[in-house]
C-alpha cells in the first residue's frame, strides 16, 4: 500500500519526505486555506520535494472552466494529479483530461456506484472519504470493501483506490486489511502510527542490557 500524506505544509511533508515514508501527497481548498498561501506556489514546492503524485483540486464547479484551472495546475509539474469533484462535470473533465493523458483523483466518494463511474471515466484514482462516513454513523470502511470488489470483478478498470478522510491509525490498517491501494493520512495521524508503548519500553531495557556490556559497534 502505497502512503500519501494529506497535507499542504511544505515543512511537515519535507519531514516527513526525508524519513523515505511518503509516496505522495493530497492537498484540498481546505488545507491550501489552513496553510495560508497561495495554491500555485505551494504545490510548486510540494512538487520540488516529492517525485510522486502531488494532488492539486479545481476550484471551478464547471466543465469548461475546470478545464482551465487543471491545465494551469498541471503546468505546474509533471506529477501533479489533478483533483476533481465527483460530479457530472468533474466526471467529464476526468475523462478529458486522462485522455490527454494526466493523473486525475477523483475526490469526495461517498458511494460504490460513484466509484465505478469514477473509473468508467477514466480516474487514475478513486478517493473514498472514510472519516466523512463514519462521522454520519456508518462504517466508512464497507466502502472500502465495496470498491476493491467490484474493481477487482472489473480488471479492465485500472482505478486505484486511495483512502481519504484518515482520522486514526486504526483507520489506515483497516483500509490496508480491505485492500486500498493508497492511503492518505493526515501527518498528526501518521506520525502516530510508528508508537507503542511497548516499543519505548523494550528500546529502553535493550539500551540499559546494552551498557552494561560495555561494548560499542563502532
Ligand atoms: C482527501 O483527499 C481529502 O483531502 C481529505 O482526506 C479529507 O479529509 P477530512 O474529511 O478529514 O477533511
Amino acid at each position: 500500500m502505497k502512503f500519501f500524506v494529506d497535507t499542504a505544509d511544505v515543512a511537515e511533508i519535507g519531514e516527513l519526505a526525508a524519513a523515505g515514508l511518503l509516496d505522495g501527497v493530497t492537498t484540498n481548498p481546505s488545507l491550501i486555506m489552513k496553510s495560508g498561501r497561495g495554491i500555485l506556489e505551494v504545490i510548486a514546492e510540494i512538487c520540488e520535494i516529492i517525485d510522486g503524485p502531488v494532488s492539486a483540486e479545481v476550484a471551478a464547479t464547471d466543465y469548461d472552466t475546470m478545464l482551465k484551472e487543471g491545465h494551469k495546475l498541471a503546468e505546474i509539474a509533471e506529477n501533479v494529479a489533478i483533483k476533481v469533484p465527483l460530479t457530472w462535470d468533474g466526471l467529464k473533465a476526468c475523462r478529458t483530461f486522462a485522455d490527454e493523458g494526466r493523473m486525475v483523483n477523483v475526490t469526495l466518494c461517498f458511494t460504490a456506484n460513484q466509484a465505478l463511474l469514477a473509473a468508467k471515466a477514466g480516474a487514475t484514482f478513486i478517493s473514498p472519504f472514510i472519516g466523512r462516513l463514519d462521522d454520519i454513523g456508518l462504517n466508512g470502511m464497507d466502502l472500502i470493501e465495496e470498491i476493491r470488489q467490484i474493481y477487482d470483478n472489473y480488471p479492465m478498470l485500472e482505478t486505484e483506490i486511495l483512502a481519504a478522510s484518515i482520522r486514526t491509525p486504526n483507520h489506515v490498517k483497516e483500509a490496508a486489511l480491505a485492500g486500498a491501494d493508497v492511503v492518505t493520512v493526515p501527518p498528526s495521524v501518521l506520525k502516530g502510527i510508528i508508537d507503542h508503548p511497548l516499543t519505548d519500553k523494550g528500546l529502553s531495557a535493550f539500551l540499559a542490557d546494552w551498557k552494561k556490556t560495555g561494548q560499542s559497534i563502532l
